[in-house]
């Protein structure tokens, strides 16, 4: 059997650890792209070289070449400038813009069926950009960042409630960013609601950490962003799209009416096939916590504009 092909592009922390985590798990041969010569064919190569030692027969390859990437069933795409301290994810608008776009010519030219998926920030703009820009149905364009914000607020639920991680669920919805939506009322532990096990002040201090959650990992970081858990969010998506999961993730897409928005790129649930998003899951939302899901698409429509959309 021919194995599935994902490009990655942007050899940096989180494209190198997304391109990791695909080849250790076998799910596709994968390429990393980069513009920067030698570092992405130095990286694979040092990765091909851990395969005895793990135990994994995927191929991986670095390219400056977009020929090399060409028929890829998934496109990664991680190029762009990470966050520094002080920076807002929107100080990185216009030059992610660039990136992006240039990044998304080249990926249309060479691989026009592949699903893309958005990793770069501002991440909700850059995904509506994507989609703009490669002309591809809104199905196959769409960005990864609620299954992240979701994972670090199952990490503190966990931490909070002394539990194991396995048993928390947790959504997030909404942009990439200080509007983004934590649902308590949809985050549980075996089945509970976390709003019958935690009380509403500490739930207030939880959704407040995992909303700051990407700053948090920059102040310690200091020279850059999130990357363990941000390629281990994206590796959750492209498992369930290449093995045909129909898993439910939040994930950034085009909001056709749903949940009363329209033209507008946000994270919302969605059932991710071999196709990309099956199907957009409207949750029954409480008043309040619509009104912050439009409070937030507004914030992302408004960085749209910047862009001259
Ligand atoms: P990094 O600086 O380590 O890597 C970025 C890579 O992109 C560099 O290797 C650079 O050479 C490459 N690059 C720049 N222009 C390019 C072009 N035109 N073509 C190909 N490659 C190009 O940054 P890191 O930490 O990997 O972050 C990447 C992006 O992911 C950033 O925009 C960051 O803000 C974003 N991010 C998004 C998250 C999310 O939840 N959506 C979470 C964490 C990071
Ligand atoms: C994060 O949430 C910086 O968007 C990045 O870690």
């Amino acid at each position: 059997m021919t194995r599935k092909k994902v490009t990655v592009v942007g050899g940096g922390f989180v494209g190198s650890t997304t391109a990791q985590r695909i080849v250790e798990r076998e799910l596709a041969d994968v390429v990393l792209m980069d513009i920067v010569e030698d570092m992405p064919q130095g990286k694979s190569l040092d990765m091909a070289e851990s395969a005895p030692c793990i135990g994994f027969d995927s191929a991986i390859i670095g390219a400056n070449d977009y020929s090399m990437t060409a028929n890829s069933d998934i496109v990664v795409i991680t190029a762009g400038l990470p966050r520094k301290p002080g920076m807002t994810r929107d100080d990185l608008l216009q030059k992610n813009a660039e990136i992006v776009g240039s990044v998304v010519d080249n990926v249309a030219k060479y691989s026009p069926n592949a699903i893309l998926l958005l990793v770069s920030n501002p991440l909700d703009v850059m995904t509506y950009h994507a989609w703009k820009r490669s002309g591809f149905p809104m199905k196959r364009v769409f960005g990864m960042a609620g299954v992240l914000d979701s994972a670090r607020y199952r990490t503190f639920i966990a931490m909070e409630l002394d539990v194991s991680v396995k048993d928390v669920q947790a959504m997030v919805l909404g942009g990439h960013g200080d509007t983004m939506v934590p649902l308590p009322r949809y985050s549980t532990v075996a089945g509970i609601p976390i709003t019958e096990l935690i009380s509403a002040e500490r739930i207030a201090a939880i959704n407040e950490r995992t909303t700051r959650g990407g700053e948090e990992i920059v102040k310690l970081l200091k020279t850059g962003s999130a990357y363990y858990a941000t390629s281990a969010a994206v590796l959750d998506m492209v498992e369930s799209i290449l093995l045909d999961q129909r898993r439910i993730l939040p994930c950034c897409v085009h909001m056709n009416g749903e949940y009363g928005l329209r033209d507008v790129y946000c994270g919302v649930p969605v059932k991710l096939d071999h196709e990309g998003v099956a199907e957009i899951v409207e949750l029954k939302l409480s008043s309040d916590e619509l009104a912050m899901l439009h409070r937030s698409a507004e914030a992302v429509r408004e960085n749209v504009k910047k862009l001259n959309y």
